[in-house]
């Protein structure tokens, strides 16, 4: 009999169907440890970055042959979308919305700082139906530390309001991996967990990236292990399933981002946002200048099959996902045997599943240096 993911994919082929991001390049303040592609100073531009952004919509609709029915995902990140208000965001969805999949996952990236009951209403009334906002800490100090622009109460109470204009997928995003954490102030974090009613949980480990305040700052840091493990041990114990390295799900998941660990087609629209098509990755322009001036225009990389079959390990390898056999040479398939034999990974129905996502990278390295 066909397996099921091979019926699903060329179910998918002949529905062309695809995923939908879109990069929303604003934020209030610049956090210390952010790298993402967002600009606080340039507010100005956000009238002429919008009609910028409908003009690839309509354009990647285009060139993608994107057909009725067919996205299946439309995930609205930055950046920080709350700095839009919901009658510019519907612009932008009322473009794509002739091609959703009636089942569409719609997520939105908030901060708590800009998430009003009025802006969360507004976007609920637009068919979001995933929020998830950026709360890093519920301690104050650490969030002061992380050179966020909310206080803790402030977070709780943009997830209160969530809940309360209808929002039943919620999502927020922690750090942990400082240099302030302590196994105390970790419990702590995870009774304020206990106190919300949300049912998926991005956790980070805070990394130093270049231009960024944190950068060459290796005192800000603290990445220990047995903490790293202490907190994906307490938040599984608390119903969530790991289905990613950084991701914990109660019954519900991230489409978008299990999307792109299938190696899914997505479009990407908005200054930084990128794309991807077949063996093809899009990027839009960084400078919101730049992009107002030339919204359709992308730089082209072409992946080899060495380098998608690298992705499609690390990224299987590190979820639920699991690697496809057939992707695999001889040569690597004796590998996957050791690896088998160790117990490191399963085998299930000609793919193969990591069982500790912490050792994922170290695996796809294994198998692939010859
Ligand atoms: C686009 S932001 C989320 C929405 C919104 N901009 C906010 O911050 O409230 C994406 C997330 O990436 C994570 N992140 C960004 N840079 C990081 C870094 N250097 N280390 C760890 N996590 C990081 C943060 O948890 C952040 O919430
Ligand atoms: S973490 Fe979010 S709010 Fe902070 S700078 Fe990055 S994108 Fe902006």
């Amino acid at each position: 009999m066909m397996q099921f993911d091979k019926i699903l994919a060329i179910l998918r082929w002949f529905r062309n169907q695809m995923l939908f991001y879109i990069h929303i390049p604003f934020c209030d303040s610049k956090c210390y440890y952010c790298a993402f592609n967002s600009y606080v100073d340039k507010f100005h531009l956000k009238d002429n970055f919008i009609e910028a952004l409908k003009k690839q919509i309509i354009f990647e609709i285009q060139r993608y042959k994107i057909q009725k029915n067919s996205i299946e995902t439309l995930y609205i990140g930055g950046g920080t979308p709350s700095t839009i208000c919901p009658l510019k965001l519907k612009e932008i969805i009322d473009l794509i919305k002739p091609n959703f999949d009636k089942n569409i996952q719609i997520s939105i990236e908030a901060n708590p700082n800009s998430a009003s009951l009025k802006w969360l209403k507004g976007v609920k009334s637009l068919g979001v139906n995933r929020i998830s906002f950026g709360v890093q800490s519920f301690d104050d100090k650490k969030l002061k530390f992380l050179g966020r622009n909310h206080t803790s109460v402030i977070a709780r109470l943009g997830i209160e309001n969530a809940k309360k204009v209808g929002f039943e997928n919620i999502s927020i995003d922690l750090i942990y991996g400082t240099s302030l954490d302590t196994k105390q102030s970790l419990k702590k974090e995870l009774e304020e967990i206990d106190k919300l009613d949300i049912n998926h949980i991005s956790l980070y480990s805070l990394t130093l990236e270049e231009n960024t305040k944190f950068f060459e700052k290796s005192e800000v840091a603290n990445d220990n292990l047995a903490n790293a493990k202490f907190l994906i041990s307490q938040i599984q114990k608390r119903g969530f399933e790991w289905y990613e390295i950084s991701n914990f799900g109660k019954n519900s998941y991230s489409e978008h981002n299990l999307g792109y660990w299938r190696y899914k087609d997505y479009v990407g629209a908005g200054a930084g946002a990128v794309g991807f098509l077949k063996d093809r990755r899009f990027y839009s322009e960084n400078s919101i200048e730049k992009y107002i001036k030339n919204p359709t225009f992308v730089t082209e990389e072409v992946l080899s099959k060495d380098d998608m079959k690298f992705e499609k390990l690390f990224l299987g390898f590190r979820s639920i996902v699991g690697v496809n056999k057939n992707i695999l040479n001889q040569n690597e398939l004796k590998k996957i045997k050791i690896l088998l034999d160790e117990k490191k990974i399963m085998e299930k129905d000609n793919r193969y599943f990591n069982k500790d996502f912490l050792l994922a990278d170290e695996l796809a390295l294994f198998i692939m240096n010859s």
